[in-house]
């Protein structure tokens, strides 16, 4: 009891203490934004203090408390929902119930997480997913993948297309009744990284028969190699996602070298032959104005610090640096981006070279919009902020898929 005590008082310490922070007053329900940052931050705060004493590292702890967010499959009267595996790869599917003549739509769904943690068990990805095969009356595959840091790129994306092209064969289709030209990849945050770079892939590999009809990518990651953007700035101390934190999950994603996250820090951590790639992430030019507003654009300082890692040249960990031909091939495309969001320009300046390329995009922007809000759909921690996001992504999918 005693101890108990102890450890509630001590959250409400640090929970008190961390709730001064700068909300902007546009913000839809700001007090429960307020406390759902506090609790973010304290967790946080708690994780790091754990992993200095050596108790347990910080990914280890954020990972326990997600755990138990995670549900069953659980089906209902209109879904059957089945935990299952396409090759080796943990898949949880949605089938509609009723009987249909028609072969029906379907939506592959690759969950956020930073690429350390989480899965498609967690509350917010399962209501979204059974949500989205009631409205559409479609089947839903939703994937998992190994996470970092035990598991480094591109394992992630391997695990990805791995699942994807299994559910792409003829045989696969024809047993869970899918239209082969009826099918949609979406995913939020580092989910959005993975199924760009799986539907470029996809588009441009001769031996998959069956495309992709349409992607949708939910605020998205799309790049690591440009640390400076001006979302980057103005959300440096942002809500929920902090400059810091990303930079910290984007190291745990790429290597195991502790200097790696200063580099990033300064944005001196690119090699020298990287010079070229840096026009499809300028943001000076593909970045629409009202976004730009009077940041002023400093290159990048190349060379600096050697880090012997292939993939921050490559366009699976930065779907940006696809070029403009591998652009053109992608299909009707949704993004969505939100104000006060780190990864904000990640996503508007994809609209733009999707735009240059000849690509057909819709674009939402969401003014009071925060990284994650999807996560925050079912109580405790619900946000009206993620039926909005659902809601625009499905009424989407719903016209265009
Ligand atoms: C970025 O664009 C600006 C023009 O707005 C240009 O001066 C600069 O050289 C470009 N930098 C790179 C690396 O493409
Ligand atoms: C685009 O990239 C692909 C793959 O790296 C390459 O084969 C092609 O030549 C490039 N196209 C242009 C126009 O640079």
């Amino acid at each position: 009891m005693g101890f108990k005590t102890l450890c509630l008082g001590l959250f409400c310490i640090l929970f008190a203490s961390h709730i001064y922070i700068t909300i902007p007053g546009n913000i839809e329900e700001f007090w429960k934004v307020m406390a759902l940052d506090a609790v973010a931050k304290t967790c946080t705060f708690v994780a790091m203090c754990f992993e200095n004493i050596g108790i347990m590292r910080y990914e280890e702890f954020i990972s326990i408390i997600l755990r138990l967010d995670y549900t069953q499959p659980l089906s209902d009267e209109y879904i059957t929902v089945t935990d299952t595996a396409f090759v080796d790869i943990p898949v949880r599917l949605y089938l509609p119930k009723r009987k249909s003549d028609m072969a029906r739509r379907a939506v592959i769904y690759i969950h956020g997480g930073a690429y350390c943690f989480g899965s498609f068990k967690q509350t917010g990805f399962d209501f979204l997913n059974r949500w989205t095969a009631r409205k559409l009356d479609a089947v839903v595959v939703a994937l998992d993948y190994r996470n970092a840091p035990q598991h480094l790129f591109p394992t992630q994306f391997e695990d990805s297309i791995t699942a994807v092209k299994f559910f792409l064969q003829d045989k696969i289709l024809t047993k869970y009744g899918v239209d082969p030209a009826r099918i949609c990849i979406s995913g939020d945050s580092s989910g959005a990284t993975l199924a760009a770079a799986v539907t470029q892939q996809v588009r441009n590999d001769l031996k998959i028969k069956h495309k992709i009809k349409i992607q949708a990518l939910l605020y998205p990651h799309l790049q690591i190699i440009d640390s400076d953007l001006p979302a980057h700035r103005e959300n440096e101390h942002g809500i929920l996602l902090t400059r810091d934190l990303a930079i910290k999950f984007v190291s745990l994603y790429l290597t195991k070298d502790e200097g790696f996250s200063q580099a990033v820090k300064r944005n001196q951590f690119m090699p020298l032959e990287s010079r070229h790639l840096f026009k499809f992430v300028n943001w000076s030019t593909l970045l629409p104005e009202k976004y730009r507003k009077d940041h002023v654009y400093t290159e990048p300082i190349l060379g600096r610090s050697s880090f012997p890692l292939p993939a921050l040249m490559d366009i699976r960990a930065s779907p940006l640096l696809a070029n403009d031909s591998q652009l053109q091939n992608l299909p009707s495309t949704y993004i969505l981006t939100c104000q006060y969001d780190i990864v904000r320009d990640d996503g508007l300046m994809y609209v733009t070279r999707l735009q240059n390329a000849g690509v057909q995009v819709t674009h939402d922007h969401i003014e009071d919009g925060i990284h994650g809000a999807l996560s925050y759909m079912t109580p405790p921690l619900y946000l009206n902020l993620g039926l909005r996001i659902r809601d625009m992504y499905i009424s989407w999918l719903d016209k265009n898929l």
